[in-house]
């Protein structure tokens, strides 16, 4: 099936935001981070799209809401390649690449048991490192590596 094929899967929206080309594996992730099952938005998600690019993709679009930059960069621990659409009445009238932020404050936790933020009310803190496509988190305070994003549950 082609891709144009499968894009009709999910339609189109009048106003908001569409997160395209997230790897199937990180769209829960993204819906976390996004914190979209609290949103009152309508909310439209395809899984395991074909891509031409990604092999399987996942499209999330929210209706009617317009991130913030800061917001929007917390997707980049889970889909750095991720493009942002904006849709204004039915026309993509801004397209834009993900920015991964060079630090990540209070949204990750440390994969390190022992370390002070996951035994006192710290903050965690990360400076952030791009590996094999793939988005490391170094810790401020125990210098640990984290490979695997965890959100922090609020
Ligand atoms: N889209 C939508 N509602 C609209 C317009 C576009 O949901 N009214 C979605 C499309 O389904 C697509 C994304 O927004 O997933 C970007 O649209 P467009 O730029 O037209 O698609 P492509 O050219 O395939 O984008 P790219 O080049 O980024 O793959
Ligand atoms: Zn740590």
């Amino acid at each position: 099936m082609s891709e144009r094929n499968t894009q009709l899967k999910v339609s189109a929206i009048k106003d908001g935001t569409v997160l395209d080309h997230i790897p199937a594996q990180s769209l829960f992730q993204v819906i976390d981070i996004l914190d979209l099952s609290h949103c009152g938005n309508p909310v439209t998600i395809g899984v395991n799209l074909e891509s031409k690019t990604l092999g399987r993709k996942g499209i999330i679009k929210i209706s009617d809401r317009f991130f913030l930059d800061e917001e929007l960069s917390r997707i980049a621990l889970a889909a750095p390649d991720a493009t942002v659409n904006i849709i204004r009445d039915y026309q993509v009238v801004s397209k834009k690449r993900i920015e991964l932020p060079a630090e990540v404050i209070g949204i990750a936790k440390c994969s390190n048991p022992m370390c002070v933020t996951n035994n006192q009310a710290v903050t965690t803190r990360f400076a952030t490192v791009v590996e094999d496509k793939k988005v490391k988190l170094l810790c401020h305070y125990c210098e640990k590596t984290t490979e695997e994003f965890i959100p922090l549950r609020h």
